[in-house]
């Protein structure tokens, strides 16, 4: 699969490509927690950046930054690449992205909750890992951080 033919971009929290998002995030990251999302998890979205991929037809991957109260810290979170697109650079393209839009609008540092299959992910970009073992949403996290 060709990175090029992707496109990269921000969407409006409430648009169809956010719904789009979204699926991604139910069918990636829910799905198989046997979980959905209901009203409460989606108002919190209304806030937040949210960064999708999308090839000609279809939304592929996304993610979801979140400034923490009034500070320049950020929290990555759901972070998700749907399965048969994974392993193809596109996490790490969704990240780099993010970075650059925190790093010109003055954040500091990235802060995000990984689940244990995706610590190696984040380690290879340069995140650290700070902290004893959490459970959220029943499973086993461990929070990492990156300065910008
Ligand atoms: C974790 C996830 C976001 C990574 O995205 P991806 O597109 O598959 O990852 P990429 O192909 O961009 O990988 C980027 C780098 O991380 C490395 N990497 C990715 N997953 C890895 C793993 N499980 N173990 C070791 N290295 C890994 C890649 O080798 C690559 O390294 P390189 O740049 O040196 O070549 C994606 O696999 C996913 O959605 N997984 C399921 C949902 C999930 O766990 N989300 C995270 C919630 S915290």
């Amino acid at each position: 699969m060709n990175l090029n033919s992707l496109t990269v971009k921000w969407v409006e929290f409430g648009t169809r490509e956010y719904y789009q998002t979204l699926a991604i995030r139910n069918q990636v990251l829910r799905k198989p927690l046997n979980l959905q999302f209901n009203r409460d998890n989606l108002l919190v979205d209304k806030e937040d950046l949210h960064l999708g991929v999308f090839n000609q037809t279809e939304c592929v991957a996304c993610l979801i930054i979140s400034r923490i109260d009034d500070t320049k810290t950020a929290k990555m979170r759901q972070v998700a690449v749907s399965e048969y697109y994974q392993g193809q650079g596109i996490g790490k393209l969704m990240v780099i992205e993010a970075e650059r839009r925190l790093k010109a609008q003055n954040f500091i540092e990235i802060q995000l909750h990984a689940r244990e299959n995706a610590i190696p992910f984040y380690l290879t970009l340069g995140y650290t890992l700070v902290g004893d073992w959490f459970t959220e949403v029943g499973i086993p996290h461990k929070k990492m951080i990156k300065p910008l």
